[in-house]
């Protein structure tokens, strides 16, 4: 949800900038901009993609400042208040400032009818400005960058990071955040900041994350490019964080899209994440957290899209080997609804990213509430890690595709392990059948998903069946309604074809009235338990006219192959295992149907990976 890098040291800062928004550009991608601090301080913002601001910029838009300036902020925006047009995109300016800003600014109404009856005049519709004119006024009465930042956020509502360059500062940046990303970092040739690793990968491994409400400054002035962190009661040292993430690994790699390059990282995705946690075969997950959960009455999962899935499949492993009663919410519905909370029922958190607003909302509320939290990310040090009782890592590395894949599969594997020692501990498995299934999900998953993804052939024919349709849906029983529910999300998502899932059963109650002549139809059935009752659901949507893709196992097949227009077979029966290698399929499914159609996979429109907004 929009994303802003800076930088001051020895370089010329626009490649600099331009690299990170591209970095960042899966934030937001409706308009860009910049501010290039040297001799003037000079804004150059475009509507459209960053390479409409790259080419404004060769075009001299900068002036001399585009070789001459070495500090500098740029944001790449996902419009919140007012459409992408040159005027809304970042940076605001004033005479004596450039500002961008992550997040919402709720109480910018007031702010901009105090600023304008104070003789500003506001040139774009965002909240953004009513920020900028707010420190420029501030800055104007006592020109102490830090004591402007700090009166500024007494009087900003909302969520935000904010980066600021200053008229009379040209070597310097001051940012501030409060429940919005912000990392920084100082290498020998200069100072950063940004809204998340992959815009730092180029320069530097470490970084550091300040608090919220402390005033971060950027400095070339001094003996070497510095980093500080300023809170209230003076200057704070932070630890410094080291992620094991390369540059290669955020980038494409050769792939036409990151999605696709993505899709095939989850099998190793899937070792890096499990390995750690088991020990002599067994898993160990070394936290307060498991002892909790084995005496607890019941597990809440809450999550926001395809996290939530990933909890739907968790649920799915606790109930059946653990016996676990567990509830999966929607964290933005959670939150406003008055739940009913309880000190023997924890709250797990999922999240890629680890600064959804609404995930993190729901942290938050749990902790104020005294209930025992934790929480499975991808990035270690985000808000949702940092601030949960306990933490457990996917090592899926860095996610860059708006859609989500291979987070969903080693979340996924993660709750599976978790169900596993749960079930364990509460002695529903004994140790030999722990082990049993700890070695399926280390050993064979990876390689499950591996011979997955190489039945790419089978997903590609069937994705050029789906990509002319304007409505499909997707059916299951059980753990396959829970992958056809991320298998519907994910197809219409980057494909922009209408998907909905339903659960099989429940089609004859209404839905079926839908299916028409060639309605496609994926049906997941890799759960013996119920392929015959899938079988006769698939029978009811042909003898209708539709046609039935099932995705199926070796186990599965004999029910409802023969009710099907088409069938991949995939390669693990194994009813822990067979229902990720099932979602892997749809995935490779909407990313096809999507190339097939030409769509902007990796920035579907309207969206933005990370929703630091609620
Ligand atoms: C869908 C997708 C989103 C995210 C959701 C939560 O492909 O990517 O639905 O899953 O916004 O994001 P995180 O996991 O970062 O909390």
């Amino acid at each position: 949800m929009c994303g802003i890098i800076g930088y001051t040291g020895t370089k010329p800062v626009c490649p600099i900038l331009i690299n990170g928004l591209r970095a960042l550009e899966y934030r937001g991608y409706d308009s860009a901009g910049v501010a290039l601090s040297g001799r003037a301080l000079t804004t150059v913002k475009r509507a459209g993609r960053i390479s409409v601001l790259e080419e404004a910029l060769a075009a001299g838009a900068a002036g001399e400042e585009y070789q001459g300036a070495t500090c500098g902020i740029a944001h790449t925006r996902w419009a919140t208040h007012g459409a992408p047009t040159d005027a809304n995109a970042h940076p605001h300016a004033t005479d004596r400032l450039a500002l961008v800003h992550n997040g919402i600014i709720e109480n910018d109404r007031v702010l901009r009818s105090e600023l304008e009856a104070a003789g500003y005049v506001f040139n774009s519709e965002t909240d953004t400005e009513a920020a900028a004119k707010l420190i420029d006024s501030i800055y104007a009465q006592n020109p102490d960058p830090i004591a402007a930042l700090r009166a500024a956020t007494e009087r900003l509502e909302g969520a935000y990071a904010l980066a600021v360059v200053f008229a009379d500062r040209p070597k310097q940046i001051y940012a501030i955040r409060r429940d919005n990303p912000l990392i920084a970092a100082a290498t020998a040739e200069g100072a950063f900041l940004a809204s998340d690793i992959p815009a730092l990968l180029p320069h530097t491994c470490d970084y550091y994350r300040p608090d919220e409400d402390e005033v971060v400054v950027l400095d070339t002035e001094g003996a070497a490019p510095s980093v500080r962190f300023f809170g209230r009661d003076g200057e704070i040292n932070h630890p410094v964080c080291t992620v094991d993430w390369n540059v290669e690994q955020a980038e494409r790699g050769g792939y036409d899209h990151f999605m696709r390059k993505e899709l095939g990282e989850g099998p190793d995705g899937v070792r890096r994440t499990l390995t750690p946690l088991v020990h002599d075969g067994l898993p160990l997950f070394n936290l307060p957290l498991l002892d909790r959960l084995c005496d607890m009455r019941s597990l809440r999962i809450v999550a926001c899209g395809t996290a939530m899935h990933a909890g739907l499949m968790g649920r799915y492993y606790l109930e059946r080997l653990a016996r676990m009663p567990v509830t999966v919410e929607i964290a933005s519905e959670f939150r406003y609804r008055s739940p009913i909370l309880s000190a023997d029922e924890p709250i797990l958190l999922l999240s890629q990213s680890g600064e959804t607003a609404d995930t993190l909302a729901a942290l938050r509320l749990a902790r104020a509430n005294g209930i025992p939290t934790a929480a499975i990310v991808n990035v270690i040090g985000s808000s949702v890690a940092r601030e949960a009782d306990a933490v457990l890592a996917t090592h899926a590395g860095p996610e860059i595709a708006v859609a989500s894949t291979k987070a969903y599969t080693t979340q996924a594997a993660m709750m599976a392990l978790l169900a596993v020692a749960t079930a364990w501990h509460r002695g529903y498995l004994t140790e030999d059948q722990a082990r049993e299934m700890t070695a399926a999900l280390t050993d064979r998953l990876p390689v499950a998903l591996e011979q997955t993804i190489a039945l790419e052939d089978q997903m590609i024919e069937q994705a050029e069946r789906l990509a002319p349709a304007q409505h499909a849906f997707y059916i299951g029983r059980g753990p396959d309604y829970d992958g056809s529910v991320e298998g519907a999300l994910k197809l219409k998502e980057i494909s922009y074809i209408h998907s909905e899932a339903y659960a099989a059963g429940e089609l004859k109650h209404g839905t079926i009235s839908l299916i028409t002549e060639g309605t496609p139809v994926v049906a997941l059935s890799t759960d013996t338990t119920t392929a015959a009752k899938m079988a006769s659901n698939m029978r009811e949507v042909r003898a209708r006219g539709g046609y039935v893709l099932v995705i199926c196992t070796e186990a599965t097949k004999g029910e409802v192959a023969s009710c099907a227009d088409a069938c991949i077979v995939l390669p693990e029966s194994d009813p822990i295992l067979a229902p990720i290698c099932g979602v892997l399929t749809e995935h490779m499914i909407a990313y096809h149907t999507a190339r097939v159609l030409g769509c902007d996979i990796d920035k579907p429109r309207n969206l933005a990976k990370s929703v630091t907004v609620e």
